[in-house]
């Protein structure tokens, strides 16, 4: 009962409301929102739609554009031969059929391995995408927010990203769209250096919940984004980093509450498995 007054309540304040309101996919009214902060926050399909397709795959990245995401965001490693690959764990073992790390395995044999049976038999036969597959598949189609993920491992990493980047002139602005960014706060220096056209992003975790202004103003010095995880996002939280000059895309809501909660905090962007919990969805009037 209090359920259905709450949603009575909200659907009579959205009825008395020109702009949007943010509802689920059965079109039942959880708050609103106007057009402008819809408009505003940036939509980042975390490791592609992984909610509904195998993460880091072509196919995932493919239902993230065409839900709309204002990005796809990547997580790349490089194989023991040098190739630059989209995959999130260090270890193909939990998103293929096959074991080992990806730096210990070459390129031919990480490219036999399956990347979608683990999540559904629609998706089978996916593989692990290249870095230059994802990036000459989406550039100017979706922004890609890349992560130099355990870049400790792979020496020389962010020289072979900026170089795939350069040789497609996707150094030059941001026009493309291009983020990047990484828990490894050195390898973003290292990266800044190479890319300096390019916005960089520092990644935290949960440890970085105290973080003092004098250490956001270091970041600030090299990195565009503090991306926290989303449980130590605050309104103060928020407005330091605003206050430092970079903005604030946390990860990674799973649930349309979290979107809101991160809505409602004033972020600037929502790292998410479901795009569709960012975005508008049409009030059924039945
Ligand atoms: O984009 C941020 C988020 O991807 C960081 O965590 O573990 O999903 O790579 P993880
Ligand atoms: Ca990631």
């Amino acid at each position: 009962m209090k359920r259905i007054v709450t949603i009575l309540a909200v659907s009579l304040a959205a009825a008395s409301f020109s702009g949007p309101v943010l509802a689920d996919e059965h079109g039942e009214v959880s708050k609103v929102i106007s057009k402008q902060e819809q408009q505003k926050m940036v939509n980042v399909a975390h490791r592609g739609a992984s909610g509904h397709a195998p993460e880091n795959t072509m196919g995932a990245f493919q239902k993230g554009f065409e839900m709309k995401a204002d990005y796809i965001e990547i997580d790349v490693q490089m194989t023991k031969d040098g190739e630059l690959v989209v995959i999130h764990d260090t270890t193909v073992d939990r998103t293929t059929n096959g074991t080992g790390k990806v730096g210990s395995l070459t390129f031919e044999e990480i490219r036999q391995l399956d990347a979608g049976s683990w999540f559904s038999e629609s998706y089978a036969g996916e593989k692990v995408p290249t870095f230059e597959e994802v990036i000459d598949a989406f550039r100017g189609k979706v922004g890609i927010l890349i992560e130099l993920k355990a870049p400790e491992l792979y020496p020389g990493m962010e020289k072979k990203i900026a170089d795939a980047l350069m040789e497609r002139n996707m150094h030059l602005s941001n026009n493309g769209k291009v983020i990047l960014q990484s828990f490894n706060h050195e390898s973003m220096k290292k990266s800044k250096e190479l890319l300096p056209n390019l916005p960089h992003g520092v990644l935290v975790g949960a440890g970085w919940k105290n973080v003092t202004e004098e250490q956001l103003a270091q970041f600030a010095a090299y990195a565009d984004y503090f991306n926290p995880t989303m449980s130590i996002v605050t309104d103060e939280l928020v407005s330091d980093v605003h206050e430092a000059e970079m903005k604030i895309y946390p990860y990674t809501s799973r649930t349309q509450e979290q979107a809101l909660r991160l809505f409602d905090l004033n972020v600037d962007g929502i790292i998410t498995d479901y795009t569709e919990h960012v975005y508008y969805h049409p009030v059924k009037n039945n």
